[in-house]
């Protein structure tokens, strides 16, 4: 199907890469508007992405969703909420019907949140006939989902905390093209299925009995701008040790809440260490690990070989997945 047969009237069709922290996203500064408590730094990627297909359905009385060929009515709710906002701004109250199809594992701390809501905002977006500004669009996306608002743009893509009472200076935009530093991504598939406590709970607990919680968040405006001054100068080394220092930090928080929040098992462990080898090595890569037992490591242009070859070998990695920087969230 072309673009334009795909997105017909009352039709929409888009596709969002995922996308995964440098300088992450870990707590709230509003639940109800969704407003992170801090700023964060990410990359989009080519390879993991999801499709999704916005239907206006005149006669149905509520939205209905399909993820990965089955329905989802316990998930109706949040897309609603974000077709809310879409349809308010067209002045249209239709419900529709919702498709979409992760190529990449679902729920496991692979992002799949941050390209669904993306997606379904581009797609919805083209359904009601509207196009809005990327800046909106990455408002929207964020109410859905946060690190959504940051898969609405592709290669290195920065999320502003904002200070603003209705969350509009809350928004993503890019920082620098993926072709201007093409970085590559091997992931490390440890576990299969979906995690036990998601990153939105995950973050509540840390906010609310983490007693590192708080430094946390004070210190993340100075590791925005470490990273973002060395994406800018395309300097791998001081990223790499800024972007796993705040990594770990997030980790911290997460784990000295109560009840701990343990994201890795035993072979996350190993392959962090095995990516800190090889950096030490002379080979220019390094970790992040987010709300899910999965390594990503991150590899400057012509280390990807080296680093797949080294995770390979790693006991209890299933699966390795590899990824170039991708674009921005777009209609398919
Ligand atoms: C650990 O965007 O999934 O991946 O806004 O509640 O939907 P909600 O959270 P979500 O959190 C992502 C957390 C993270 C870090 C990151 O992507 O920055």
């Amino acid at each position: 199907m072309s673009t334009s047969e795909s997105n017909r009237r009352g039709v929409g069709r888009a596709r969002a890469g995922a996308n995964f922290a440098l300088v992450k996203y870990w707590g709230k500064a509003d639940a109800r508007l969704n407003v992170p408590a801090v700023g964060s730094i990410s990359i989009t990627l080519d390879r993991l992405f999801t499709e999704t297909t916005v239907e206006l359905v005149p006669e149905a009385r509520s939205d209905e969703l399909t993820l990965n060929g089955v329905r989802r009515d316990e998930d109706v709710a949040k897309i609603s909420a974000c077709l809310d906002l879409l349809r308010r701004k067209a002045g249209v109250d239709t419900r529709a019907r919702v498709g979409s199809r992760n190529n990449f594992p679902t729920g496991a701390g692979l992002a799949s949140s941050a390209s669904g809501f993306a997606a379904l905002v581009r797609a919805g977006e083209a359904a009601l006939g509207l196009e809005l500004p990327p800046r909106e669009r990455s408002i929207v996306a964020r109410q859905g989902s946060g690190s959504a608002a940051r898969s609405i743009f592709g290669g290195f893509v920065e999320m502003h905390a904002g200070s603003a009472a209705d969350g509009n200076d809350s928004f993503a935009e890019p920082l620098l093209e993926g072709a201007d530093w093409p970085l590559e991504v091997v992931i490390a598939v440890t576990a299969k299925g979906e995690k036990e406590i998601g990153s939105r709970s995950g973050m509540t607990r840390s906010a609310t009995s983490s007693p590192y919680y708080e430094a946390w968040v004070r210190e993340q405006p100075p590791d925005l701008a470490a990273a973002r001054a060395a994406i800018r100068a395309r300097d791998f080394a001081p990223l790499a040790e800024l972007a796993e220092h705040n990594c770990l930090k997030m980790h911290a928080a997460a784990l000295a809440a109560r009840p701990p929040l343990v994201y890795w098992n035993g072979a996350t462990v190993e392959c962090l260490h095995a990516v800190r080898r090889l950096r030490a090595g002379g080979v220019p890569v390094f970790f992040t690990i987010d709300a899910g037992p999965q390594l990503k490591a991150v590899c400057a242009p012509g280390a990807r070989a080296a680093v797949e070859l080294a995770l390979r070998g790693v006991p209890g990695v299933l699966e390795l997945l590899t990824s170039a920087l991708g674009p921005g969230a777009e209609l398919c």
